[in-house]
């Protein structure tokens, strides 16, 4: 019998069999009052996702169309940007905005590190006219599996008056964000990562201050605008036909967060995180990122010397079913990664780190069998 499949990578996350199920209800008018009951119950569920996050705007796309929206409703072509990217998907924000014509500086990080609010400070101090009208910021770069300190990047911009725009696609629900309190003016999150359904929904939220810049933002857009789509949710409903199926499977993932509640989700995260990055280590592994910044969604680890993680990742996936991530642009050849973000549990921990461990004995690495299991149960009961 072939190996039950773990889907350990960071997104698509494994999707609760109670999502599952109700993702196969027949369809209903999305017009009708069945409908609009359950579009309210999720945005009630979004507020408290986003912790609340002013509107709440719910686009069928995946995460980049979001970070789309976020750019074109916001900004004029011509507009100077400043890029907090520390990684590939913060380099695809500032690519977008710089596509629909922002001028866009880029603050140069090592990837592995978070972006020093102190370097923030003094990029936005040489503006000293104001003219940078957004900085971008992502919560959880997911390239290489750090977590930034959203608060104070976010308390360091407010002093020079841009917009916060922030990729938390898989940041949200996996690490702490409050939107309002922290004055973020549009975070953008995905479906297919902590939220626990399949990739195909955006989320997007709208401060007044974004609100205000929109009122003023002339980059072209037509499916992704704001004001189209603010209309209809306060009806009920969207402009265009919604991702039915994945609102039937959200609704009964928010109604599962509200169960467990967001700091013990949070919390599960974190534990996570800290057990893979122990198992890790006990193997002898090197890990990318910032140990201060490391994130409880996803973990990058160096392959040892003389392995390919390419090989790594085939002898695990094909011997032990345990699929795990590559690495993206110039981390492809040097570090595998391992998702724990969303319907993940202790016991799923467990099996990846044993796959992990015999993959790695598989291919000759000098390795303590049950060493990697026995520090990320240490580090799970701690
Ligand atoms: C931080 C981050 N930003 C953006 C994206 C892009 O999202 P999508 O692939 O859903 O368009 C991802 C996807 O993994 C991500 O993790």
């Amino acid at each position: 019998m072939r190996n039950k499949q773990i889907l350990a990578i960071p997104g698509p996350t494994p999707v609760p069999p109670e999502a599952r199920l109700a993702m196969a209800r027949p369809m209903i008018n999305h017009r009708g009052s069945e409908y609009t009951a359950m579009q309210r119950e999720i945005v009630e569920g979004l507020q408290y996702a986003f912790q609340p996050g002013g509107d709440v705007l719910i686009f069928p796309a995946s995460g980049t169309g979001g970070l789309e929206a976020a750019v074109v409703n916001t900004l004029s072509p011509g507009d100077r940007v400043l890029s907090g990217s520390i990684g590939a998907f913060g380099d695809r924000f500032a690519d977008i905005a710089e596509a629909h014509g922002a001028i866009v500086d880029r603050i140069p990080t090592e990837w592995g590190s978070a972006l020093d609010p102190e370097v923030l400070r003094a990029r936005l101090a040489e503006d000293r006219d104001h003219t940078i009208k957004a900085v971008l910021l992502t919560h959880n770069e997911t390239s290489t599996g750090v977590t930034n300190d959203i608060r104070a990047l976010a308390e360091v911009i407010r002093d020079h008056g841009a917009l916060v725009l922030v990729d938390s696609i898989s940041g949200l629900l996996a690490a702490d964000l409050q939107t309002d309190a922290w004055g973020l003016d549009v975070v953008v999150a995905g479906s297919q990562k902590a939220f626990m359904i399949p990739p195909g929904m955006t989320f997007v939220s709208v401060s007044e201050r974004a609100w205000a810049a929109h009122r003023n933002a002339r980059m072209p857009r037509y499916y992704f605008d704001f004001t189209a789509m603010k209309k209809y949710m306060e009806k009920g409903q969207t402009p265009y036909t919604p991702a039915v199926s994945l609102l039937y499977g959200l609704q009964t993932t928010l109604r599962m967060l509200r169960e467990e509640g967001l700091p013990e989700c949070f919390a599960r995260h974190a534990r996570l995180g800290a057990a893979v990055r122990a198992g890790a280590q006990a193997l002898g592994l090197r890990l990318l990122a910032d140990p201060r910044y490391a994130s409880p969604a996803v973990t990058s680890i160096y392959a040892p010397e003389g392995i390919d993680p390419k090989q790594l990742r085939q002898v695990v996936r094909e011997r032990y079913g345990v699929v795990l991530a590559g690495g993206q642009g110039k981390l492809a050849d040097r570090i595998f990664r391992i998702g724990h973000l969303g319907y993940v549990g202790e016991n799923d921990i467990i099996a990846v780190m044993s796959a992990l461990e015999r993959g790695l004995g598989d291919l000759g690495v000098r390795i303590t069998p049950g060493a990697g299991i026995a520090a990320t149960q240490q580090a799970l009961a701690a």
